[in-house]
């Protein structure tokens, strides 16, 4: 799709259809919607009048001005009440107009910026998240279907600014807006794509071709030789359940730059968890094709680092292998011993997200990073905790760090919530015969997975996100649902990482 940015009076926009807004509770539309429903002759006013129209929150209506404006069509999307009105409010307003556009069977619409002027946030801002709600709004999984859907894609869409010396404000916003939506969406495709099309090897393809479009960026891909030569035993044991060949991708933006900040992102990339020898029940397995989502998540943000060229150095690590049961596969019972030497009994061979990200993390001490963020779809248990698709888990004992995430969370709109790193977590994974051992105590499910990562996020400051709730949208296709969420895979993290590093750059 061709976003596009220009200046004047969206009633003037000759186009297959014009967007503007309301807000809840307002006796008349304001701003572009009045200058719409003015040149309409009151139609706007009259459907509000009729009790029709009343900028409720997930409101949409049409309107056929029937020459009365060059547009074919309006549409005018509900904000809900003024005071509650957030950015996310713009993006879902977005997603939800953009999706009603294309049920139209329109392929070009223009729209007003929701949540700029009355809305109170600045130009830029608002664009931004008009443009990511209209992206992440259309997004849809079509690459191993044969029918095309029912209604194409959206072409064209164009912002309108009545200001034209807004338009430079107007115009980086939605350059930003696209590349960080762009990305979510190919983190969206990566959990989407069934495991047998995203094999470790085809991430590792693709974080290849990924870099080599940057001059800034180096790509390097462990094998299991690699990995075994380093010793990252619990890396290796996982793999060793299945036939596919292991990766550990090394992804590094602006590398040798020593004076940057250094940060490290570390993703699961469990391409397929059939929780191995302690074997998942078979009802939903499908589902955990997602176990890379922190992996996709971590190689999308990688993409926009490097189309927004942000003056760090960052370094994406992904431990990618399939989780399968095999004669050779690793046991209960069986000890590892990973990159930092602890030695590790499994318990189950399900908890295998801690193993891969036990060696990730331990090899990210070798960048003296001045931060490394995790992210893994690492237990039920978090989403029991937090409910589904409600916040990821945020763990840290770096309060600072902590902060930071919080406040991208806030502007991106992606929920963490904090959880604690009590050391008492640790009785949890005591092990007769290891150091540790990877799982033990139900209740403490959550608690006891951050703690027994912290034991290999050593000498720099370290924050774990759990995202198992929030990869993967399950609820039923009503509106309930956010309109910039579809079934699926859901790119979360993405824009929360890119905002994080945005703000670090800053
Ligand atoms: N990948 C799963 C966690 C998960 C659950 C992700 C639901 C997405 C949705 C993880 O590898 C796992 O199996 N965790 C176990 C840990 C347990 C064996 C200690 C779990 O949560 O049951
Ligand atoms: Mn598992
Ligand atoms: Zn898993």
């Amino acid at each position: 799709m061709e976003i596009q940015v220009v200046a004047g009076g969206i009633q003037a926009a000759k186009d297959e259809l014009i967007i503007v807004n309301l807000f809840e509770g307002l006796e008349a539309p304001g701003g572009a919607t009045a200058a719409v429903d003015q040149a309409m002759s009151g139609a706007i006013r009259e459907a509000m009048a009729d009790g029709d129209l009343r900028g409720k929150k997930g409101e949409v209506a049409v309107f056929y001005p029937r020459g009365a404006i060059p547009a074919a069509r309006v549409l005018v999307v509900g904000l809900g009440p003024q005071d509650k009105f957030t950015l996310q409010t713009a993006r879902e307003a977005a997603a939800l107009a953009a999706k009603k556009a294309r049920e139209l069977g329109v392929k070009s619409c223009s729209s007003i910026v929701h949540g700029a002027g009355v809305g109170g946030f600045p130009l830029e801002v608002a664009a931004e998240a008009v443009v990511e709600g209209t992206i992440l709004g259309l997004y849809r999984y079509q690459e191993l279907k044969n029918e095309p859907p029912d209604r194409p894609d959206l072409e064209q869409f164009t912002l309108v600014q009545f200001d034209a010396a807004n338009l430079p404000a107007v115009e980086a916003g939605a350059k930003l807006g696209q590349i960080v939506a762009e990305a979510a969406c190919l983190a969206r495709d990566l959990v989407n794509r069934p495991a047998n099309y995203a094999t470790p090897s085809d991430l590792a393809d693709l974080a290849m071709q990924i870099a080599s479009e940057f001059d800034t960026m180096r790509c390097q891909v462990l094998n299991e030789d690699d990995a075994l030569e380093l010793e990252m035993g619990a890396f290796l044991g996982v793999a060793q359940g299945s036939d596919e060949p292991a990766a550990f991708i090394i992804m590094e933006h602006n590398p040798g730059r020593e004076e940057l900040d250094t940060v490290v992102l570390v993703g699961k990339g469990i391409t397929f968890d059939s929780g191995g020898v302690s074997l998942k029940p078979s009802e939903g397995m499908d589902r955990m094709r997602g176990d890379m989502g922190g992996g996709a998540a971590v190689l999308a943000t990688m993409l926009a680092v490097g189309q927004l060229d942000l003056p760090l150095h960052v370094v994406g690590l992904i431990p990618a292998t399939e989780n399968l049961p095999d004669g050779r596969a690793f046991k209960p019972g069986d000890v590892l011993t990973a990159l930092n030497g602890k030695t590790i009994e499994i318990i189950s061979t399900d908890a295998e997200g801690r193993l891969i990200l036990a060696d990730a993390l331990a090899y990210a001490a070798r960048f003296a990073p001045k931060a490394v963020v995790d992210l893994a779809t690492l237990t039920g248990a978090c989403v029991v905790a937090l409910g589904r698709g409600m916040a990821a888990g945020a763990f840290s004992s770096d309060d600072d760090l902590l902060a930071r995430l919080q406040a991208a969370s806030q502007a991106s709109g992606e929920r963490i919530w904090p959880m604690p790193l009590y050391e008492d977590y640790l009785d949890a994974i005591e092990s007769l015969t290891a150091d540790l051992a990877n799982g033990g105590v139900r209740e403490s499910g959550v608690g006891s997975s951050a703690i027994f990562l912290k034991q290999f996020a050593e000498g720099y400051p370290w924050a774990h996100l759990d995202i198992a709730g929030m990869t993967f949208e399950e609820r039923p296709n009503t509106p309930k649902r956010p309109p910039h969420l579809q079934k699926g895979g859901t790119g979360f993290g993405v824009r929360l990482l890119v905002q994080f590093l945005r703000d670090w750059a800053a």
